[in-house]
């Protein structure tokens, strides 16, 4: 177990903001966690790779960290294999490991920046693929009794980069060890975007090649953290009603979107670039140039000009569109 006090989350947010924690600890096994929790007092937030936080000062409580690592082949048979995974594996490092073995269901979810943990918490999302669609049960530590519980795909409420870890639950449980269904003859993703056209000319794909064209869109589009401060996507992408939605047809017969249970998404990112914002900065904090639903930290930002750039962007989306958007990023 690391235990530090008055420490940098500098390297634990990648938004790069230089805050601290009055307490900040690390632990490598459930029963770490579970002897640790009792002697715990005041303030507990519990982050992964910090990747989708935005603190807005320093934090006057404990900072929890699963270190628990381990890629582990639980069952298998001739179509599926169950793989468990320590909460604190890099989320990459994990899709790596599939692709490597031939195994399918992940390699969309290529170079999604963050760890084990909290994909399951964000039930994180890219290509048309997103976690809920491959986890099969989520373990958990109860911070308050310290009492261990597994939660089925289905008790977790899984929805659009939401979880009863981020709703009801939200605070209450540390991630300790999530378990994949993958497939050994997988049948590949390759409709979202321009996926297809990168993979152009290659015959008998492999999981490898979808995960190379996937990281090539991904380095081409996104930002990369350790050079720009960043947590990729900083605003969801709204659903609105059908009705709505043939309104703002009629003015944007080029507007993307997509059809889903509950109305239609349109992609917040096209409505903030239609608004002139993309490239464009307030302050030391910017509207990336290569896809607008990302904001930047130019360079010593701080949390209040991210959070003048979202409002602002907010506001302009709204007054144009009539469309709210709203952060995916949790402030701190
Ligand atoms: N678009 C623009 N301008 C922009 C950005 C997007 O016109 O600046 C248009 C694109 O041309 C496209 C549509 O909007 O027609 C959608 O864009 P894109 O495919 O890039 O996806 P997105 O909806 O903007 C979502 C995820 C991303 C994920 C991509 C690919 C959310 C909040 N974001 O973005 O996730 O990589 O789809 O699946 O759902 C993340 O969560 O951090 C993240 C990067």
């Amino acid at each position: 177990m690391k235990v530090y006090s008055d420490y940098s989350l500098l390297d634990h947010n990648t938004f790069g903001m230089n805050v601290k924690a009055k307490k900040y600890v690390e632990y490598e096994h459930v029963e770490e966690l579970k002897r640790l929790l009792p002697t715990l007092e005041g303030k507990v937030l519990h982050i992964g790779g910090g990747s989708n936080l935005l603190f807005k000062g320093d934090f006057d409580g404990t900072v929890l960290h699963s270190g628990i690592k381990g890629i582990c082949v639980k069952s298998q048979d001739e179509k599926h294999v169950l793989v468990s995974v320590g909460s604190g594996e890099v989320w990459d490092d994990f899709v790596a490991w599939t692709v490597n073995q031939g195994f399918g269901g992940v390699e969309n979810l290529s170079l999604i920046p963050g760890e084990v943990g909290a994909s399951a918490v964000q039930n994180i999302g890219a290509y048309g693929v997103e976690a809920k669609d491959v986890i099969v049960e989520v373990k958990a530590v109860d911070l308050q009794s310290g009492e261990e519980r597994v939660f089925q795909n289905a008790e977790c409420d899984y929805a659009y980069r939401q979880s009863i870890f981020k709703k009801e639950l939200k605070g209450k449980y540390a991630i300790t060890e999530v378990t994949f269904c993958l497939a050994k003859q997988p049948a590949l993703k390759l409709e979202y975007g321009n996926i297809t056209s990168v993979l152009e000319g290659k015959t008998e794909l492999t999981v490898a090649d979808v995960r190379g064209a996937i990281i090539d869109i991904r380095n081409a589009k996104l930002p990369d953290p350790k050079v720009q401060g960043n947590a990729g996507s900083f605003f969801m992408n709204p659903v609105v009603s059908r009705e709505k939605f043939l309104s703002l047809q009629k003015d944007y017969p080029n507007m993307p979107f997509y059809e889903v249970e509950d109305g239609v998404k349109i992609p917040a990112g096209w409505m903030i670039d239609q608004c002139g914002w993309k490239g464009r900065a307030l302050g030391r904090a910017a509207v990336h140039d290569k896809q607008a639903l990302v904001l930047v930290n130019l360079g010593g930002a701080s949390s209040d000009e991210i959070l003048t750039l979202c409002d602002t962007v907010c506001r302009d989306v709204k007054e144009r569109f009539g469309v709210e958007i709203h952060p995916e990023v949790n402030f701190i």
